[in-house]
């Protein structure tokens, strides 16, 4: 493996002693290094040292008249095989996650075409801290790659994850890496693979009164079916997204329509029929108080009340078997447990197309969080997609959608 470039970025942490040992490793395999030290990583190593590890010059400004005048930041980002992260700090992977590009480090990241590999490194609470676990899956989904980190001693006394890998292991990532496809194809602008279609989609819980102030209710956000209807208009459908009572901002360039009950979310879905395409995200309540107060139930003598539950509509069964069946009638199915023959049975029961299905028992984090990992269940079988971020779970559904309409149904 000779003449590989790659460019590594040294972030602020205690680890950041190890990457001049990685430098030296990378370099007696013949792979060329070139050195990005950000401020904090400056703090733990110096520039002389990196500089006469790699042999080259280190880069640490990105308003640098001179350092930009002899390689702009974007080529920087590009005259690479490989973009390497070590110590990868949980403040640049947040950075990272986020887009943010205010200092050489996290603008090259967001510039390169090349993928990128990450060493994470920090206190183990840092590690396990949700907001981290959050931004780790976002760029996993992004494409990032990672190794590591180990469980053991830290610098600051605790024992746990967050321990960078040692050098050889890095190394040994890298290897991998290159071995694959290192350039990552610039993703294109959605091309407009729904337009002249009409989508209708269901999402987020329905609140069922109990009385004026109390209802029955479930802990559905609407992300996932808010990012659906978003990615069908940002493909050319016109769409109708009928919105139970969710904290996400309506999507643009879409008619949204707030309900709160699953009368009036079937209401709404008959009246925007016909469609092309009818998607029921929404994880509507199965029961309602068969005669909800019209005051407020109050505490008294007789001790809790009886509520006496009837079964509500169940709306993607009324669209699947509705006189203006869209072609293509989609459900999810939230589970928690044997998701797949459950899922199975709701796609016959249903009498759908396809069932999105996905695991929501609370240690997923997928009820409310921003990533899900989805099966598409259909007659032809099972598809299983890696975890991502559900605004690319929907752009795919999306993209699969359309397909299957270019095929003249599912
Ligand atoms: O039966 P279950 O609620 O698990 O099925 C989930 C699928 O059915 C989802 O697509 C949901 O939007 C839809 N559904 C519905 N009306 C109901 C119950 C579920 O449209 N009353």
């Amino acid at each position: 493996m000779t003449s590989k470039r790659i460019l590594l970025i040294v972030g602020g942490g205690i680890a950041a002693y190890k990457s001049l040992d990685l430098v030296r490793r990378l370099r007696e395999r013949g792979m060329s290094v070139r050195v990005v030290l950000t401020g904090a990583g400056a703090q733990f190593v110096t520039p002389l040292s990196l500089a006469s590890l790699s042999g080259q010059e280190v880069h640490q400004e990105l308003f640098s008249l001179t350092a930009e005048a002899r390689m702009g930041h974007i080529e920087l980002s590009r005259d690479a095989d490989l973009v390497m992260i070590a110590p990868a700090t949980a403040d640049l992977l947040a950075k990272a996650a986020h887009g943010h590009a205010n200092d050489l480090a996290s603008t090259l990241l967001l510039a390169t075409d090349k993928r990128v590999l990450a060493a994470p490194s920090m206190n183990l609470r840092m590690w396990l801290h949700p907001a981290t676990q959050r931004n780790v899956a976002t760029l996993r989904g992004d494409g990032m790659l990672f190794v590591g980190p180990g469980d053991g001693a830290m610098a600051c006394g605790e024992f746990g994850p967050g321990r960078m890998s040692e050098p050889l292991e890095i190394v040994a990532a890298v290897e991998a890496a290159l071995a694959g496809d290192t350039t990552i194809p610039l993703p294109l602008a959605q091309p407009p693979v729904l337009a002249g279609l009409r989508v209708i989609v269901t999402s987020g819980p329905t609140h069922e009164p109990i009385d004026p102030v109390r209802y029955i209710a479930n802990r559905s956000s609407g992300k996932q079916g808010h990012a659906i209807a978003q990615a069908a208009a940002d493909a050319g459908a016109s769409v109708v997204l009928v919105s139970g009572p969710v904290s996400v901002p309506d999507p643009s360039g879409v008619k949204t329509i707030h309900v709160e009950t699953a009368r009036q979310m079937l209401e709404a879905v008959e009246a925007a029929l016909p469609a092309d395409i009818f998607i029921g995200a929404a994880a509507v309540a199965d029961w309602r108080v068969g005669a909800a107060l019209a005051e407020k139930l109050k505490k008294g003598a007789s001790g809790p009340p009886t509520l006496g539950l009837v079964e509500n509509p169940d709306i993607l069964a009324t669209v699947a078997s509705h006189g203006r069946r869209p072609r293509l009638v989609v459900g999810f199915a939230a589970e928690t447990e044997k998701v797949i023959d459950h899922a199975q049975a709701k796609l016959a029961r249903k009498k759908c197309d396809l069932i999105v299905a996905n695991d929501v028992s609370p240690a997923t984090g997928v009820m409310g969080g921003d990533a899900n990992t989805v099966h598409l269940v259909s007659t032809s079988g099972v598809e299983t997609w890696p975890t991502l971020p559900k605004a690319e779970v929907a752009r795919r559904l999306v993209a699969q959608l359309a397909a299957l309409m270019g095929e003249g149904g599912a």
